[in-house]
């Protein structure tokens, strides 16, 4: 079996063409939604990452800001950014990027984000929500995977999805999304992880494997059963002499062997890296909605 392509910049193109009609409306309503990001430092995966959401912002016609710290930015000085766009009217949505340098505690950031403005999904009360299965803003990359899965036919309801890794980024937000009893959820949820002893164990017994543990190429043909859905959300970059720029970027999946056996399988690049600054852009237009009063 050779695997359907899931392809994230198609599935991509079709929500940003559904959202830009949305910021349409909010515009003739005198609305335009307006992100604003905190970057910290010159992270070059951070930098691609913020580069994209500002291409994407404007591409749909939103407004964007992105507030640059140095590296050595004290952590007060970044919750005081965080605390000027908590009250700054205009804003929708806040982002801080991550990783953030070590001497900033994360959490504590991320803490001082206003709920209602969090559309990362990061604050400690839309992850609870999340948990509970009360309406919130999802976690962008689980919520762009749930969307691939849902608009390719592989709805995961009865489904055993094996989610290999347990950050807080991907892991643990996507458990929680796909075990809710609804729509596009509904499904028996594996978690394994660095303590896991024989990860194939479960991942050859899934009809959905999520790689998201940051290890490239880790996921091997033999890891899978013929025939399951592979969504691949590692991003690594590998050096490649071949490559003008000595590197290239690749997955945790093995994809050119993986794509045989499997019955459909996401690209790296090209995959569930751009659905995530998709989905960012709906949460921001949904917190637009909700300040315009079109939404509840
Ligand atoms: N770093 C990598 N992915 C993300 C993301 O989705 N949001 C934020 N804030 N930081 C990230």
């Amino acid at each position: 079996m050779t695997a359907k392509i899931i392809s994230g910049s198609e599935i991509s193109a079709d929500i940003r063409s559904e959202l830009k009609a949305r910021v349409t409306r909010l515009k003739a309503q005198g609305k335009t939604p307006f992100l604003g990001v905190v970057l910290v430092g010159e992270d070059p995966g951070s930098l691609s990452y913020v580069r994209s959401k500002e291409k994407g912002c404007e591409e749909i016609g939103m407004r964007e800001t992105t507030i640059r710290l140095p590296a050595d930015a004290p952590e007060s000085r970044v919750i005081q950014e965080v605390d000027r766009l908590n009250k700054d009217k205009e804003v929708d949505g806040i982002l801080v990027q991550t990783p953030l340098p070590k001497h900033v505690d994360t959490e504590k950031v991320l803490y001082f984000i206003s709920p209602e403005k969090d559309v990362d999904g990061f604050h400690p009360v839309n992850m609870g929500k999340l948990l509970r299965g009360q309406s919130c803003f999802i976690p962008c990359t689980p919520h762009g995977i749930q969307e691939m899965l849902m608009r390719t036919g592989n709805d995961p309801s009865g489904k055993h999805v094996v989610i290999c890794g347990r950050s807080n980024l991907v892991g643990k937000p996507l458990a929680a999304l796909l075990v809710q009893k609804t729509a596009g959820a509904n499904a028996v949820v594996t978690v394994v992880h660095t303590g896991t002893a024989h990860i194939q164990y479960f991942s050859r017994q899934a009809d959905i494997v999520v790689a998201a543990m940051g290890s490239p190429l880790f996921i091997k043909a033999d890891m899978i059963k013929e025939g399951a859905v592979v969504i691949d959300v590692g991003m690594n970059r590998i050096e490649d002499k071949s490559r003008e720029k000595g590197y290239r970027f690749v997955g945790d999946v093995d994809f050119e062997k993986v794509k045989e056996k499997a019955s459909a399988i996401t690209p790296v690049p090209g995959g569930v890296g751009l659905m995530t600054v998709t989905m960012l852009l709906q949460n921001t237009i949904e917190a637009a909605e909700k300040t315009a009063g079109i939404r509840q």
